[in-house]
């Protein structure tokens, strides 16, 4: 029997959530490092036990997982994803071999050598200027020469930053929207400076990082797979009946009217070389249905029934993106042990005036794979950036404040 009490504040408003590695590099609706951390002690998870997080984005649930002493696997469908997580969660690299690395690189930059490496693409000079490919195709170069994995990757990282940074779209928004031509004459990133300064802040969160896990006695694995869990998920990821926990925040909703994680990533993701056309559409609720589906949950039924009563299209959208969710939560929760606990933080947004109980489609879907209620925490959010508000009437400039709240659903297996 585990000590619990549910009695908890979750708000966390004044937590530092940039710390560790956890400041490499922004990614839409992180979750806070505070939440995985607490649900690990609360639950009171073992060092040494499996972590699971299927859509693991930028490894925020993994990287704290491997700070308490657990074994990780994270899937994602978005390569740049893979691409941070795995970063993140090494914590194995040398330090004084990543100062080297950075120094030779300031030293590049002031005196650079050999051919920018440019990627072929029509619209490079839409979304960057001269300089800045230039610049970034110098960085990339330098990359292309570094020997070790784990070095390259830190490095790649803090260039896929730098590329957003000095391309031409508005640094507010998650989506690809180039700057209108006043501002866009006025801005002149210089991809050196903006390259170095990332590199020495993420220098910083690689230390303590690495300072935290050498006082620990255990080497944590984490492994970090390109998968789309909508399918069944193979046993060189993951055995039936073997992870403890799973801990993760799956997307909000369908990507054509949340975030388009594929949009997200494209600038960086193309200069890297990781750039996969589907995302978007791989992403749950990202393939188009004809019919709604009933899903033996009688709230989400209902608030189903609503929104397509009030607008088809938007109503058989919704119901696609529960459809996939539910197929994953089905391949998920066979790697889950006996008494081994799922956690799922979400929010319920709002389509078409009708709020969406995303809370109750996890609850009942675990269920239908034998699992009971253990407990939800509510969580009120005290950031209000991206996503809480959308467009539920799907025009421009009309938002409405959808989600103030998260939950954090947690259910455990008979
Ligand atoms: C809310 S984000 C996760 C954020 C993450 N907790 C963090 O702190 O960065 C949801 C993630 O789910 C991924 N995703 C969407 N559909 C997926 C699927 N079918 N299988 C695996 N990952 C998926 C998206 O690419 C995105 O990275």
């Amino acid at each position: 029997m585990i000590e619990y009490t549910g009695l908890k504040d979750w708000t966390f408003a004044d937590a530092n959530t940039r710390e560790y590695t956890h400041i490499y590099h922004d990614y839409p609706a992180r979750m806070i490092p505070q939440i995985p951390s607490s649900i690990i002690e609360i639950l009171n998870i073992k060092e040494g036990s499996l972590l699971f997080d299927p859509y693991c984005g930028s490894g925020s649930t993994l990287v704290e997982g491997v700070r308490k002493g657990l074994n990780v696997i994270g899937t994602d469908i978005n390569p740049l994803a893979q691409l941070i997580s795995t970063a993140k969660t090494d914590y194995l690299t040398k330090i004084e071999d990543l100062e080297n690395e950075i120094n030779k690189f300031i030293s590049f930059t002031m005196v650079p050598k050999g051919n920018p490496k440019i990627i072929d693409w029509n619209n490079l000079n839409f979304w960057f200027k001269e300089n800045a490919i230039n610049r970034i195709g110098l960085i990339m170069r330098y990359i292309s020469n570094i020997k070790d994995a784990k070095i390259k990757n830190f490095f790649k990282v803090a260039a896929s930053e730098t590329i957003r940074e000095s391309s031409n779209t508005r640094k507010s928004e998650f989506k690809l929207y180039r700057y209108a031509p006043d501002k866009l004459i006025k801005h002149n990133p210089d991809p050196f400076s903006t390259m170095n300064k990332k590199l020495s802040r993420n220098l910083k969160g690689y230390r303590e990082f690495h300072a935290y896990m050498a006082g620990k006695d255990l080497m944590p694995d984490a492994k970090i797979k390109l998968f789309n869990t909508v399918n069944q998920l193979p046993p060189s990821i993951a055995k039936k009946n073997s992870v403890d926990i799973v801990i993760t925040s799956p997307p909000y909703g369908d990507s054509h009217t949340t975030v388009a994680y594929g949009q997200y990533s494209k600038l960086s993701s193309m200069w890297l070389g990781i750039y996969k056309e589907d995302v978007d559409k791989l992403s749950m609720g990202g393939v188009r249905k004809k019919e709604l589906e009933k899903f033996d949950c009688e709230s989400l039924d209902k608030a189903i029934s609503e929104v397509f009563s009030k607008n088809n299209k938007r109503g058989i959208e919704v119901s696609a993106f529960y459809s996939d969710l539910q197929k994953s939560i089905e391949n998920v929760s066979k790697l889950i042990k006996n008494n081994g606990y799922s956690c799922y933080v979400v929010a319920n947004r709002i389509v078409a005036g009708v709020k969406l109980p995303t809370d109750d489609a996890i609850r009942c879907f675990y269920q239908e794979c034998g699992f009971t209620h253990f407990d939800t925490f509510t969580r009120v959010i005290p950031n209000k950036r991206m996503p809480l508000r959308n467009s539920p009437s799907n025009k421009t400039g009309i938002t409405e404040e959808t989600m103030s709240k998260e939950y954090i659903v947690i259910m455990k297996k008979n």
